[in-house]
């Protein structure tokens, strides 16, 4: 058999949203589709990873026999699932958009609709790549950065109070980029680097990514 770029490496990739139930037939979510997700792990694969994609509620489906998918709902969840495989993992994306925040109580019973507003106390979720990063040994570590606004400086302070190797940003100013598209348009952080990619197809973009990792592991 051919040897290939990442034979004998763990990846462990995040992706997807996470929900927070509300009461038994309601939730906060956001627009992720696990699509950047999906196609890191894809990509890893191809190049001889063993992958453990950890995904929220995503409608897609991935088959290859060198990925093992765990479905998560919330952000608890995928911080518990994450957690059992960090450690033996050599390289670690962060791609799931997770939920900073999630409803204090989740009421047993459908809430009714009697007043006329309804206030819902939220409480901070664990930050699972800020945890990654203190527990940070042997892994690689990538996150992921969706803004709106002072887009690299934000980027660049999640890289530097997250503990990361590398932060991938990508703008909700960028038409075609983020949630939902199957495009998205992408600069790449290291500490001492900085690259921008042109818009393309997620596919390729994960292509970029691990083209990147691959060259900082080396280094
Ligand atoms: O799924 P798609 O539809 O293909 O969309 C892809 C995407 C837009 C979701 C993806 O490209 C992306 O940007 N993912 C990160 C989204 C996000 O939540 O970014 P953030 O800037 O809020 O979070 C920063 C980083 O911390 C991310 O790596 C995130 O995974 C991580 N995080 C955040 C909060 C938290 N509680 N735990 C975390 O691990």
């Amino acid at each position: 058999t051919i040897s290939k770029s990442l034979d004998g490496k763990t990846v462990l990739i995040t992706a997807g949203p996470t929900y927070e139930s509300i009461d038994p037939v309601r939730f906060i979510g956001n627009h992720s589709s696990g699509k950047m997700g999906f196609s890191l792990a894809e990509e890893a694969a191809r190049r001889g990873a063993k992958v453990i994609l950890i995904s929220g509620p995503s409608s897609l489906d991935i088959s290859h026999p060198n990925i093992e998918i765990h479905r998560v709902t919330s952000a608890k969840e995928m911080f518990n699932e994450v957690f059992k495989y960090y450690e033996i993992s050599d390289i670690a994306i962060a791609s799931a958009a997770v939920a900073d925040y999630a409803p204090k109580e989740i009421a047993s019973e459908k809430i009714k609709k009697n007043d006329d507003s309804l206030t819902i106390e939220l409480v901070k979720n664990p930050d699972i790549l800020k945890t990654m990063g203190e527990r940070k040994s042997k892994q690689f570590l990538v996150g992921f950065a969706l803004e709106t606004q002072n887009e690299e400086e934000n980027a660049l302070g999640k890289l530097q109070k997250k503990n990361l190797d590398m932060i991938v940003l990508n703008s909700l100013r960028d038409d075609g980029a983020g949630f939902k598209n199957d495009t998205n348009k992408i600069k790449i952080f290291t500490e001492n680097d900085r690259k921008e990619f042109a818009l393309k197809a997620k596919n390729e973009v994960a292509k970029d990514i691990l083209n990147v990792v691959e060259q900082e592991i080396l280094k």
